[in-house]
């Protein structure tokens, strides 16, 4: 029997109705007229591309129409910062989340207002600066053991690798599971799931989904699997008879101000979205590091040394001291402004809103990019030359608000900022002081922009002792 069956009043904000005409909207910032499938099709072919070159063909603003539907991309940091922190509450999630939402069901990265916050009060506390100085001990534990698990020579896929490590600090630190059983099928249908959820970047395919095609049919597999291992957590859990003092005994211990406990369902679906988003962007963001380093030696070097000064052998790692490593710290900054784990933050407007000067109707679909924004060469010079050299001298504290945000910022900024930059640079610095992962290709690999940036081909690496 479920333990948890109270439902909870959701009051979801209803999406204003697409605007499908530019009647009456003679203001809007110009973009391409095309109104053919030959858009559509450029926009799905290569979606991040296509942004980058709306936003440096029509500057900071444009519009269009994708399926029909009014789209304003908007790129300038005061756009950025006026859709994600001053007028965020005239938004709601975008294209894309619909489809997310069919596997994470409500949970903090596919809710709304007024849920939304009252959750992500409750999920807090794991993430206080305290409690992620006792992290780092065990973080730094998984990833020895893990890295031991690799001889020199050996052939790798540094994505497999990095996705394989994150997991496992996820579910240890959070939901004090181990996770092997899972790894392989989360791994699996995750891909799957994750791959389908970026077509959806058009408005209105999701009515697709039930469709008898194996597309879909995976989709929905994928989606159940992954459900279901977050109800296998949360059962052996319960059956345990004890709750913990994790991440789950948390949900599974919250009361609201009426002394309400969350819904199993709830407690399911914050589940797996901790599971999903807590580790897939952070493996991501690693590999494509790895990549960037590919050659630069010298970099290893520095990474090896503030090892030795940031986390020295034989003390406890400390947040803190650890994020303060420099060189480590700018390579992801740098891995983070080229290739954005979240490269888009697709908004739906609710209702009339000015942003940064441009009147946005009710209903439009407006679009901030990570991954266009963060090349504006304005501030960041040769913007797709990877050179963590530019971080020096403090650089994101003289970047104005806006003008890069990996995490976005507001409300529905990243929970997990300070918890995937601690582990990033555990396991680097701990490559960098015992093997690490080389690719063993020449050239950056591809990307493969889905719900998260993938390295096309996972990056396949050789292990090189330290
Ligand atoms: C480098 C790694 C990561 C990056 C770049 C990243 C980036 C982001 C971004 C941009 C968002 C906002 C998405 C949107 O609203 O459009 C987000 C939300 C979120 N992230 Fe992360 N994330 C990372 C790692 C993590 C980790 C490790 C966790 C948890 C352990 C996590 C948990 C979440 C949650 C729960 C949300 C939803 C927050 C809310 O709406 O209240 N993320 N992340």
């Amino acid at each position: 029997m479920r333990p948890f069956t109270a439902e909870r009043p959701v009051e979801y904000p209803a999406k204003p109705a697409p605007v499908r005409s530019r009647a009456g909207l003679s203001h809007l910032p110009a973009g391409p007229k095309d109104r053919t499938p030959l858009l559509t099709m450029r926009f799905i072919a290569n979606t991040p591309k296509f942004l980058l070159n709306l936003y440096r063909t029509y500057g900071d603003a444009s519009s269009f129409f994708l399926g029909g539907e009014l789209f304003l991309a908007v790129f300038s940091p005061e756009a950025v910062v006026d859709v994600t922190v001053k007028k965020q509450h005239s938004f709601v999630k975008g294209v894309g989340f619909e489809r997310m939402h069919k596997v994470l069901g409500r949970g903090l990265l596919t809710n709304e207002e007024p849920v939304h916050l009252r959750h992500r009060r409750m999920m807090q506390p794991p993430f206080h600066h305290h409690q992620l100085d006792e992290y780092a001990r065990v973080m730094q534990e998984i990833v020895r053991a893990h890295l031991e698990g690799w001889s020199e020579g050996e052939q790798l896929s540094a994505n497999e690798e990095m996705m394989r490590l994150t997991f496992q600090i996820v579910a240890r630190l959070l939901f004090s599971t181990d996770i092997d059983s899972y790894a392989e099928g989360v791994q699996h249908h995750m891909g799957i799931a994750i791959d389908r959820i970026e077509r959806t970047m058009l408005p209105g395919l999701d009515r697709f989904d039930r469709a008898p095609l194996p597309y879909f049919r995976k989709f929905k597999e994928s989606s159940d699997y992954l459900a279901g291992v977050a109800e296998d957590i949360i059962s052996k859990r319960v059956a345990s008879g004890s709750h913990g003092t994790d991440l789950l005994g948390l949900l599974l211990d919250a009361r609201d101000d009426e002394d309400q406990a969350l819904s199993h369902d709830d407690v399911r679906d914050e589940t797996l979205t901790l599971i999903l988003s807590g580790h897939e962007t952070t493996a991501n963001v690693m590999t494509w590091a790895l990549a960037y380093l590919r050659d630069r030696d010298d970099l290893w070097r520095i990474v090896a040394d503030e090892a030795a000064e940031f986390m020295p052998e034989g003390e406890p790692p400390s947040l803190r001291q650890v994020l303060q490593a420099p060189m480590t710290r700018a390579i992801f900054a740098e891995a983070l402004r080229l290739a954005p784990p979240v490269w888009v933050s697709p908004r739906r407007a609710i209702e009339d809103v000015d942003v940064a000067g441009i009147p946005v109707p009710r209903g439009a679909h407006v679009i901030v990019s990570q991954y266009a924004s963060h090349r504006n060469p304005e501030f960041f010079p040769d913007p797709e030359e990877f050179r963590p050299e530019r971080w020096e001298d403090d650089l994101e504290s003289r970047l104005p608000r806006g003008a890069y945000f990996p995490f976005l910022a507001g409300t529905r900024k990243c929970l997990g900022d300070q918890f995937a930059l601690l582990e990033a640079h555990i396991i680097l610095m701990e490559m960098a002081r015992t093997r690490r992962l080389k690719p063993v290709s020449a050239s950056l690999p591809a990307p493969e922009p889905r719900a998260t940036f993938r390295p096309k081909g996972g990056v396949i690496s050789v292990v090189v002792e330290a």
